[in-house]
């Protein structure tokens, strides 16, 4: 179903109905662009309440970063207490812990009240303890958590792992297969009158202070709205406030051909950095990591990576049978952005940062951003608010954007093959014809894909990504196909010609 990357996930074969692009101007009260989890809810929650809603996808419903997920449900998985206590307080970390917490809940009750069969399960997470952590670290942790009213069990043995590995039990944590999830609540928009539009990719937002925004899509058909909702995992509607408080890692998954029924099915993370992440699909056991930073090529075959650790910490495991991978923004303070787009007094409404916990994120964000446009109080909106500036990251800020401005040295490096015929075949590489520089596609024989290789975004040079046949902008994580075309933002264009 992906038609971006060119790995499918565990999820391919559950996908939700299509709909037909957009061919005509429409206005509407709402405007959702992006029917990833934090679209299709804020599309959901808002119908609820009574607003005329449509929804705009630029691809397929579901096809983001919620087709890649591993779909923990969990309260704490990216970052520790102790460092969001650290960079937050204690007030702030508890708030942060309660917005996972009711997020998972709400998501149980829309499975119950709207009937929508998505395999969701209650059970047990357990955070242990990597090679960086000494147990006295997890009782700090536990004691971190504690002062902030979160009560975890120290287990000095963990279910699956071997013997003598602590760990910190997270109880009534969940899982769920997403893109089930998506495809019921797609099923009640259709009942709540939510115009849905697929294949219909937005190129340009009018951020002007007026009531009425219009959005104008690639085909030049227009939607004008009274809010706008911008639900594209980053946002299309700023072009750099957001951007330098946000990063863009990749982060690969692997599962695994398990034979027999697991004693106890459980979720676990670890402490290491970038830490693994385990949960079961049926008869898989899903392992993720490996994240590196977007267009930034590791050393080791993150594949590799993940089978090598799983193989030596999980003996039952046979086969690989599924491995793919995918994108997430990591926000320099660890909290979302959620709330009015930065810098303007418009309609517009943004729902980003969600690290690797953008099934929760996307849900409270669906909530919160609900609140905003009826005007309501929401205890998260200040915690969460887009408008604030870095301050309790402020080194993670400066180091992520040194490694940014770095990535534009390749303005001037030399061509990465002689001729474009030494490339291989179904591969990509950079090549310099004075002073431009293009990114070469070889498809098969002939058959080549030459491009400008400089982003349209702010103008970093993209990089090859073998994994997904695709070319990555090592600078705010844009993503373009073979041929050019922009498949994840923020770039709103494709790649020129050179
Ligand atoms: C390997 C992996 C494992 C993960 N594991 C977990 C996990 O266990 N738990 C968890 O909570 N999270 C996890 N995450 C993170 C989570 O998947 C994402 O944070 C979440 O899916 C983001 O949802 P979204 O709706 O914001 O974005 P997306 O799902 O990416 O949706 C955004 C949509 O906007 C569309 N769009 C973009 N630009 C435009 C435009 N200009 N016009 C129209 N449409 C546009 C895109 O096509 C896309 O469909 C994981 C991520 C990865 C990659
Ligand atoms: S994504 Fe910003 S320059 Fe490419």
């Amino acid at each position: 179903m992906n038609t971006k990357d060119r790995l499918a996930s565990i999820w391919e074969g559950s996908n939700p109905p299509g709909f037909s692009p957009l061919e005509q101007n429409i206005t509407t009260q709402v405007c959702v662009v992006g029917g990833g989890i934090a679209g299709v809810s804020a599309a959901y929650q808002l119908a609820k309440r009574g607003f005329k809603v449509t929804l705009i996808e630029a691809f397929q419903l579901a096809s983001g970063q919620t087709d890649r997920t591993t779909a923990h449900l969990t309260t704490q998985l990216e970052e520790q207490f102790l460092e969001l206590v650290k960079m937050h307080g204690k007030e702030s970390t508890r708030l942060f812990h309660e917005a996972h917490r009711s997020a998972i809940q709400t998501i149980e009750t829309i499975c119950e009240t709207e009937n929508i069969s998505c395999d969701f399960k209650r059970l047990n997470g357990y955070l242990f303890r990597g090679e960086n952590f000494s147990e006295k670290n997890l009782l700090e942790e536990k004691k971190a958590a504690h002062e902030c009213g979160i009560e975890l069990d120290f287990v000095a043995e963990t279910p699956l792992l071997r013997e003598g590995i602590s760990s910190l039990k997270f109880e009534n944590q969940a899982q769920f297969n997403p893109i089930k999830y998506i495809s019921g609540l797609v099923r009640v928009l259709g009942d709540l009158g939510v115009s849905i539009f697929e294949g219909t990719h937005i190129r340009h937002l009018n951020n002007t202070q007026s009531d009425l925004t219009t959005l104008t899509t690639d085909n030049g058909f227009e939607i004008k709205a009274n809010y706008v909702v911008v639900a594209t995992d980053t946002p299309i509607s700023t072009r750099f406030s957001i951007h330098s408080k946000q990063f863009a890692y990749r982060t690969y998954a692997v599962a695994f051909q398990v034979s027999q029924s697991p004693m106890e099915e459980v979720l676990l993370w670890d402490t290491e950095d970038p830490y693994h992440y385990v949960r079961f699909v049926g008869d898989t056991l899903v392992v993720g990591g490996a994240d590196h930073r977007t267009g930034q090529s590791p050393e080791k075959d993150p594949f590799y990576e993940i089978e090598d650790w799983t193989r030596q910490n999980f003996s039952f495991v046979g086969d690989v049978c599924w491995k793919w991978s995918g994108q997430v923004f990591e926000p320099a303070d660890q909290l979302p952005y959620i709330g009015k787009n930065p810098g303007l007094e418009s309609n517009i409404f943004i729902i980003t940062g969600a690290s690797g916990v953008g099934m929760t994120t996307g849900t409270f964000g669906s909530l919160l951003i609900s609140d905003l446009i009826e005007g309501k109080e929401n205890p998260y909106a200040s915690l969460f608010d887009p408008n604030r500036a870095p301050m309790h990251g402020v080194g993670e800020y400066m180091m992520e954007n040194v490694n940014v401005a770095f990535q534009y040295k390749d303005w001037i490096t030399p061509s990465q093959v002689k001729r474009r015929e030494d490339i291989p075949e179904d591969s990509g590489s950079l090549l310099r014809d004075g002073l431009s520089k293009s990114c070469v596609y070889h498809a098969q024989g002939e058959n080549f894909e030459t491009k400008s290789a400089v982003c349209p975004h702010l103008g970093g040079i993209v990089h090859w990504n073998d994994i997904e046949k695709t070319w990555d902008c090592p600078c705010h994580g844009s993503r373009f196909n073979t041929e050019g075309k922009v498949i994840e933002g923020p770039s709103l264009s494709n790649l020129l010609e050179p």
